[in-house]
């Protein structure tokens, strides 16, 4: 199993005139992440905890190899996203609520076509599939098309396909976000179980429920800049905080100097 190494990593967008305008500035470059390390290791799962617009997805999309960072590298094993990007791309799977599958295909097809495209021998696609789409509850739909499933299900038919070719590193943007309560559960759980598989696991999320149910560390992150990371119990004794929500309304003030009471 591999671990994720994040070095000083930094990104920053050319803004739209459009863009400007929405973020009512008149500087051009928006810095969306800035010197952003963290470690995360087999068997556990790493939270970045952030309000919307901190960096997090922007974080996620550089460790996925969607897009570059201007500095900075980041390590599957002793892997460079950089220059090792297509062997990285073996060992790493990046979920997100937001995929999206062609509507016209059933759930058996399209799990074929991606473990082919993986480079997944047939027999070994089969015995994942057989354990994904149970777990999933996919079974039943397998020949299907997409376009008459439900929303939850389509949702975890992605999340079965993202797996595919048994990542070791899973990094999941946003994990429970537009799930229904019973899809939720059943990412969550599984989640669960792959950590116990000893696989290494980075989450992103606004919600310090999520943070509170599943994560061993996490990291805060506040405009663009990681404010503090640790265990939570260490964190929270470590800042004199009594709770998660406490300590993480002490960091916007702190970091934005505005009221979020
Ligand atoms: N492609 C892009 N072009 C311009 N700005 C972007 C782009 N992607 C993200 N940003 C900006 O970078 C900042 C961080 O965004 P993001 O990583 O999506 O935050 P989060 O996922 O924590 O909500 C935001 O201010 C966002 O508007
Ligand atoms: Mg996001």
């Amino acid at each position: 199993m591999e671990t994720l190494r994040v070095q000083n990593i930094r990104k920053t967008f050319k803004l739209s005139k459009k863009q400007c305008k929405i973020e009512q500035t008149e500087t051009k470059l928006k810095v969306a992440v800035d010197d952003v390390t963290f470690t995360a290791y087999p068997g556990e799962i790493f939270g970045l905890l952030g309000p919307n617009g901190a960096g997090k997805t922007t974080v996620m999309r550089c460790i996925a190899t969607l897009i570059k960072a201007d500095k900075g590298d980041i390590f599957v094993g002793a892997h460079s996203v950089l220059t090792q990007s297509h062997t990285v791309r073996k060992k790493l799977a990046f979920l997100t609520h937001e995929l999206k599958l062609e509507d016209h295909f059933t759930p058996n097809f399209l799990f074929k076509y991606f473990s082919r495209l993986h480079g997944v021998e047939d027999a070994i696609a089969l015995e994942r599939k057989t354990e994904l789409f149970n777990r999933f509850g996919i079974d039943k739909f397998q020949e299907v098309k997409v376009a008459d499933l439900s929303t939850g299900m389509k949702q975890k038919i992605s999340i079965a396909i993202s797996l595919v070719h048994d990542p070791d590193v899973i990094i999941f943007d946003e994990p429970t976000n537009g799930l229904d309560i019973l899809t939720a559960k059943t990412v969550t759980d599984y989640l669960l179980n792959l950590k116990d598989r000893g696989k290494t696991i980075i989450l992103s999320t606004h919600i310090l429920q999520v943070v509170e149910k599943m994560c061993d560390r996490v990291a805060i992150i506040i405009d663009g800049k990681i404010q503090v990371c640790d265990t939570l119990d260490d964190l929270l004794t470590a800042n004199k905080n009594e709770d998660l929500e406490s300590l993480f309304f002490k960091l916007m003030l702190q970091t934005s100097g505005e009221s979020y009471a």
